[in-house]
C-alpha cells in the first residue's frame, strides 16, 4: 500500500489535480489523502465543490493581499506536523506556485520523496513569470517522478541534468479536466447578455502585470469597444483586490464589459468554449484553449508553453496598450488570421494524464 499526500492550494492546481485524485482514489493499493494550503480561499474551494473532493487537512493560510513570505512561511510552519504525523511515501505537488514550491522544500526537509506533476515548464527568465519560473526550477531540483505534460517540457529537463529515467511524458492533467466539463447544451446569464455580439473573454491575474501592465491591456481592450460595437467582454475578476481596483477604475463606464465574479470551472469552461476569442495572462487557460479551437492572446512577454504557440492557437501580445489595440483588431477584422488560429488542435494531451500518473506510481516494482 502506498500512502500519497498531494497537495495544492490555488485555483489553477485545484482543477489540475482534482481529476488525479479521483484516479489515485480508485486503486486498490494506494491510500490517498490531500492536504490544501488555502493560499487561495474562495476560489480553491469553488473547485473543491465542483469535483467534490473534500480534503483531509486544510492550512487555511490566505491573506489579504498576502506577500510571497507569507505564502512560504505559513506553509512551511504549518505542514511540518501534518506531514510529519502522516509519513507518506510520497508527496505530489502541482506546476509552480508558492504552495507547490514550499511544500516541496517542506518535504525534501523531511527527506520525503516529491512526485511534480507538470514539471518541466520553463521560460529560462527568473522574473517572468514571477515567481513562478523560480518555484518550477526550484522543484525540479527535489523532485524523485517528473511528470512532464509534452515532449518539449521533457527535453527541457533532460538539457537541465535531471535523470531521463525519472522523467515521464504524460499530457496535462488540465485535459483529463475539461473532458468532464464541456456540455452541447449550456446557458448561462453572461451569454444571454451578450447573444449576438461577439464575445472577448478576459482574465488576468500576474503579479508582474499588476499596475501599469494591467492599465496598458485595459486601455487597449478600451479602444477596441469604442470602433467595434458587436464587441462585448466578459471578465470574471481575480479575487486579488489590488486587481479589481484597476479593473474597476478603467472599466467603470463600459457598458459592454461585464466584471463578474471568478466562475465555477464548469462555467468558464463552457463559456470559453463560445468565446470568439480569449485574452488572458494565464497558464491554465493557454492549455484549454487549444483544445477548444479557441484563439488566445496572451497578455505576458514570455510563455513556458510553445506549444500552444507551434499549434497556432496562441500568440504572445505583451502588455502595451498599441500592442493590444492592434492584435485584437486584426483578429475581428482579418477572417482568415482569425480562423487560422481557430484550428482544435491537442498539443497537451488525450485526456489520460491522470491515469498514467497513476500506473507509473503505483507499479508494482516501484518502492
Ligand atoms: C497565485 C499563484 C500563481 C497562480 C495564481 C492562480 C503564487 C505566488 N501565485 O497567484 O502562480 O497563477 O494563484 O490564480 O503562488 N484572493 C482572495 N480569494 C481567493 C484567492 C485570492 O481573496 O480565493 C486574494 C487575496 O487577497 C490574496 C490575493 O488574492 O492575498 C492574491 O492571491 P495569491 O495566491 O497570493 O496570488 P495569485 O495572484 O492568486
Ligand atoms: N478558471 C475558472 N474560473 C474563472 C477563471 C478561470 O475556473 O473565472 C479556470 C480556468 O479554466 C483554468 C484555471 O482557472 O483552468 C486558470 O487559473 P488561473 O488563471 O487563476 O491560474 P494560472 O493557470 O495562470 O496559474
Amino acid at each position: 500500500m502506498k500512502r500519497i499526500m498531494v497537495v495544492f492550494g490555488t485555483r489553477p492546481e485545484a482543477i489540475k489535480m482534482c481529476p488525479l485524485i479521483k484516479v489515485l482514489k480508485e486503486r486498490q493499493n494506494a491510500r490517498v489523502s490531500v492536504l490544501v494550503t488555502g493560499q487561495h480561499r474562495k476560489m480553491l474551494d469553488q473547485v473543491l465543490n465542483a469535483f467534490d473532493v473534500i480534503p483531509d487537512y486544510d492550512l487555511s493560510i490566505m491573506k489579504e493581499k498576502q506577500t510571497l513570505f507569507e505564502i512560504t512561511a505559513n506553509i512551511l510552519n504549518g505542514i511540518k506536523a501534518i506531514l510529519e504525523k502522516e509519513q507518506p511515501d510520497l508527496v505530489l505537488v502541482h506546476g509552480d506556485t508558492t504552495t507547490t514550491f514550499a511544500t516541496a522544500l517542506a518535504s525534501f526537509y523531511l527527506q520525503i520523496p516529491v512526485g511534480h506533476v507538470e514539471a518541466g515548464l520553463r521560460t529560462y527568465d527568473i522574473y517572468s513569470p514571477y515567481p513562478e519560473e523560480y518555484n518550477r526550477q526550484a522543484v525540479s531540483i527535489v523532485a524523485r517522478y517528473h511528470f512532464a505534460p509534452t515532449e518539449q517540457a521533457k527535453l527541457n529537463l533532460i538539457k537541465e541534468g535531471k535523470d531521463k529515467d525519472n522523467i515521464y511524458v504524460t499530457g496535462n492533467t488540465a485535459i483529463d479536466a475539461l473532458k468532464t466539463t464541456i456540455r452541447k447544451d449550456y446557458s448561462h446569464e453572461e451569454l444571454t447578455w451578450a447573444l449576438g455580439s461577439r464575445i472577448i473573454l478576459l482574465t488576468a491575474h500576474r503579479r508582474e502585470n499588476i499596475g501599469k501592465p494591467m492599465e496598458g491591456i485595459f486601455h487597449g481592450i478600451k479602444r477596441i469597444l469604442e470602433e467595434n460595437p458587436d464587441v462585448k467582454v466578459i471578465y470574471p475578476v481575480h479575487l486579488n483586490p489590488l486587481i479589481r481596483e484597476i479593473a474597476g477604475s478603467v472599466f467603470q463606464d463600459e457598458e459592454r464589459v461585464h466584471l463578474i465574479e471568478p466562475l465555477d470551472v464548469l462555467d468558464f469552461h463552457n463559456i470559453l468554449a463560445r468565446a470568439y476569442l480569449v485574452l488572458t495572462d494565464s497558464g491554465g487557460i493557454q492549455e484549454e484553449a487549444p483544445s477548444l479551437g479557441k484563439p488566445v492572446l496572451v497578455l505576458r512577454d514570455t510563455t513556458e508553453r510553445p506549444e500552444g504557440i507551434k499549434a497556432g492557437t496562441l500568440c504572445l501580445v505583451g502588455t502595451k496598450e498599441e500592442a493590444i489595440y492592434q492584435s485584437i483588431r486584426n483578429l475581428l477584422h482579418d477572417k482568415a488570421a482569425y480562423n487560422k488560429m481557430c484550428q482544435a488542435s491537442n498539443p497537451y494531451g488525450d485526456g489520460f494524464a491522470s491515469k498514467r500518473i497513476a500506473d507509473i506510481l503505483l507499479r508494482e516494482n516501484e518502492s
